[in-house]
């Protein structure tokens, strides 16, 4: 049974909490509203830290979402509940990592079926993974960082992301991660139609990021051998991930994995900057079209200021089809950097993003998929010669 600690000063609300859970209900004064953990715990008398705190919100919605804030940062175990308006509450709780709005007049068993999710979910949050994990193995060396950029949307990040990490792995399984760093409105998890356990929000809040076999346990599995770590599901958790947690999330990818293919939201926010101080092979794409080469031109020109721009680079042409009035040397020009791997238009990409399939592995003779063949093959060739070099230099 979940121990639950309800916040109000409504008697009737602490009475239909305790029916709810069973009688395993404590209650304290919303008024003043406890300001921390600390000082909610400190309340109760006892030294149990509960599974569900209901906080009714009825009275101070700022106090109540203040002390929710608190609690999700500095109670891992326990989810809150609010009570109060859901309409008016739902976008500013869902940013306080409240679980669930309720309204004043919940019944009893609504209230217990909440009780028992909620209690579910953070149960899950810290326990460990039921189903066995393989052991992670550390590389020798940290593996290859690869990351796609673009300065707009709609380029093909997510196209060219998955699908050549999906490249990647069938030629080595077990080797290669795609993290989606488009926090907010990440797609990778459609396009490999793969409906995740759990996703960064769930990385950045647990252990994971300390721990490599929690951190394994976390990430789903596509059929092709890939392994992925998927956006979070609402924009708003997005906010809880900056760029300190990317950081420390692709230093334990790249211990664990031979290849961390990332996938970024258009443009170089702070997240995507963070990314990039750990990429070693960044992969830069641009549309056909004068408005996609002149972003493409300020964005290397920004990397280049920063000392971000490798010699690993690979600049990729999406849409390169004729008939734009442009030619790939118009966009070498504008850009001043050689165009590496040109990839024409196919009406398989859309076909293959709606179906949740890559198309690599739905159309492998699409031209597209034999790009990202060559690019792959790239990659690996790389590899090999890193890995000689490594030898010649051993000896
Ligand atoms: N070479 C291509 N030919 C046709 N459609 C493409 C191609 N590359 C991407 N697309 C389509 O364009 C849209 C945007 O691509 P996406 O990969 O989501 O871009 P981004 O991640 O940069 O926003 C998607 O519908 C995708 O299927
Ligand atoms: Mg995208």
């Amino acid at each position: 049974m979940s121990n639950v600690l309800v916040v109000t000063d409504a008697s009737d609300l602490h009475g239909r909490a305790h029916d709810a859970a069973g009688g395993a209900c404590m209650a304290v004064p919303s008024h003043p509203m406890p300001v921390d953990p600390r000082h909610l715990l400190s309340l109760t008398g006892s030294t149990v830290v509960p599974d569900v705190v209901i906080v009714d919100a009825s009275r101070s919605a700022a106090e109540a979402l203040a002390l929710a804030a608190r609690i999700d940062r500095e109670l891992p175990a326990t989810g809150v509940v609010l009570v109060g308006d859901p309409v008016e509450l739902s976008v500013d709780a869902m940013r306080a990592g409240v679980r669930d709005v309720l309204r004043p007049g919940v019944e009893a068993d609504e209230l217990r079926a909440t009780i028992e999710r909620v209690a579910a979910a953070v149960g899950l949050r810290v326990a460990a993974p039921a189903a066995p994990v393989a052991q992670p193995t550390m590389l020798a060396a940290p593996g290859r960082v690869l990351s796609v950029l673009s300065p707009k949307g709609g380029a093909g990040k997510t196209t060219i992301s998955t699908n050549l990490a999906v490249a990647l792995a069938k030629g080595d399984p077990g080797s290669v991660v795609l993290v989606d760093l488009d926090l907010q409105f990440g797609d990778v998890a459609t396009a490999l139609g793969i409906d995740p356990d759990y996703t960064l929000d769930d990385v950045v809040r647990g252990t994971a990021l300390s721990d490599p076999i929690a951190l394994k346990s976390h990430l789903a599995q596509h059929a092709s051998g890939l392994s992925v770590l998927c956006a979070p599901e609402s924009p708003a958790a997005a906010e809880r991930i900056g760029p300190e947690q990317v950081s420390a999330l692709l230093v334990a990818l790249s211990h664990q994995f031979r290849h961390v293919v990332v996938d970024t939201p258009p443009g170089l926010d702070g997240t995507t900057l963070a990314a990039l101080d750990h990429t070693t092979d960044p992969l830069l794409l641009t549309t056909f079209d004068v408005p996609g080469a002149r972003g493409l031109a300020k964005e290397m020109a920004a990397l280049r200021e920063l000392g971000m721009l490798t010699h690993a680079r690979q600049v990729v042409l999406n849409f390169a089809n004729p008939g734009s009035g442009l030619s790939v040397r118009d966009v070498e020009a504008t850009i001043q950097s050689k165009v590496d791997l040109t990839i024409p238009h196919s009406k398989a990409a859309t076909a293959a993003m709606n179906m949740g399939e890559p198309i690599v592995l739905r159309r492998p003779r699409d031209p597209i998929a034999r790009q990202m063949g060559r690019l792959a093959a790239y990659y690996r060739a790389a590899d090999q010669r890193r890995a000689s070099g490594r030898h010649r230099a051993a000896a």
